[in-house]
């Protein structure tokens, strides 16, 4: 007979027992626990601890010492390990239901086949590395090992469709929020929510869903932020940068992560409760793009320039026409600042 798969055996997630280990370990930071005593608290061989101690090895998590003497961790690994988040996260709905991967075509991908599968609302689905990360209109998203955040929440909103624009806001100024303390200069947000450090963006969001015309089903909301990348591939490198590039330093992606998942549920909580006024009088205070701005928008219909003029309460752009048309309700498309 074959078995029925549960929600929580998702191909490919990462081991619960790696979980603990980590979160044994970097809980132990400064002590050093023997590999018997790791065995018995996850339940599992030390020949099996030692191969797991490698493979994190490999991943770059400094663990000194072996089986024999007892091992302990040098410097907090910087691996989004749901145990060490949900702690963190306790008290929202993030805290319940976290899918990690060392390695997944896009968090974004997964998340919405889970959404399909019922999975509840506030289920985060996080990698280390995607292999085909995906950005907005069709474009793709370059997510290297371990340097990144790649991360996509699961919504269930009771909204229609035509308020789920505000969602999109929600995350981008969460996001923005949680990486301004990590950041000398304040980050700025175009609309809808590229996250952009000196004009470069830093950070994207993808909002995907499944809907009907007066109910949103679910809602995915992936969130890639660039956090430890050295430095940019040759072909973003004019247009993209990172936290490290900006700041000249290394960021834990860990403590970031978790600012940002408690104020996408601060704002996200705000929305439900009082719609979306609030969310856009914030974003009006930290977007340049959100009045007066010299822009170039490119539709699938067409490329004109005009002056944005705030948003509808839908959080839709308003623009005012170069060429003296009626004023244009962007709903979605590329928004360049235009000199
Ligand atoms: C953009 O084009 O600005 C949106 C980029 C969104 C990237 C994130 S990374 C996590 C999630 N998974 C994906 O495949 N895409 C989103």
């Amino acid at each position: 007979m074959a078995t029925k798969r549960t929600l929580a055996e998702v191909p490919g997630t990462t081991d619960r027992r790696i979980d603990a280990l980590l979160t044994l370990l970097a809980e132990n930071a400064t002590i050093v626990v023997s590999g018997a005593k790791i065995a018995k608290e996850i339940g599992v061989t030390r020949q099996q601890v030692w191969r797991w101690i490698e493979k994190l090895r490999a991943l770059g998590v400094r663990v000194k010492g072996h089986a024999h003497t007892g091992y302990h961790i040098e410097r907090v690994p910087d691996i989004l390990a749901p145990q060490l988040l949900s702690h963190r996260l306790y008290g929202t709905p993030f805290a319940r239901r976290i899918y990690h991967f060392f390695k997944i075509d896009s968090t974004n991908t997964v998340a919405m086949h889970l959404g399909e599968a019922g999975a509840p609302h506030g289920t985060v689905v996080l990698a280390e590395e995607q292999t085909a990360g995906r950005g907005r209109a069709g474009r793709s998203w370059t997510s290297e090992k371990s340097a990144g955040i790649y991360c996509s929440v699961l919504l269930r909103p009771a909204i229609p469709p035509a308020r789920a624009p505000v969602l999109t806001l929600v995350a981008g100024l969460a996001a923005r929020d949680a990486a301004a303390e990590d950041m000398d200069a304040l980050p700025d947000i175009r609309w809808p929510n590229d996250l952009l450090a000196g004009g470069k963006k830093f950070g994207g969001i993808l909002t995907e869903m499944h809907a009907e015309p007066d109910r949103v089903h679910y809602a995915v909301i992936g969130m890639g932020i660039n956090v430890n990348q050295p430095r940019m591939p040759e072909a973003l490198a004019s247009i993209g940068t990172s936290l490290r590039i900006e700041t000249g330093k290394s960021h834990s992606r860990l403590e970031l992560l978790i600012r940002l998942l408690r104020q996408f549920d601060r704002y996200y909580n705000q929305f439900l409760a009082e719609g979306a006024a609030p969310i856009l009088r914030r974003f009006a205070q930290v977007s340049s793009y959100f009045k007066g701005k010299r822009v170039r928008i490119t539709t699938a219909a067409e490329s004109f320039t005009g002056t944005t003029a705030g948003l509808d309460s839908s959080g839709v752009l308003r623009v005012v026409r170069d060429d003296g048309r009626d004023t244009e309700l962007v709903l979605s498309g590329d928004v360049a600042e235009a000199l």
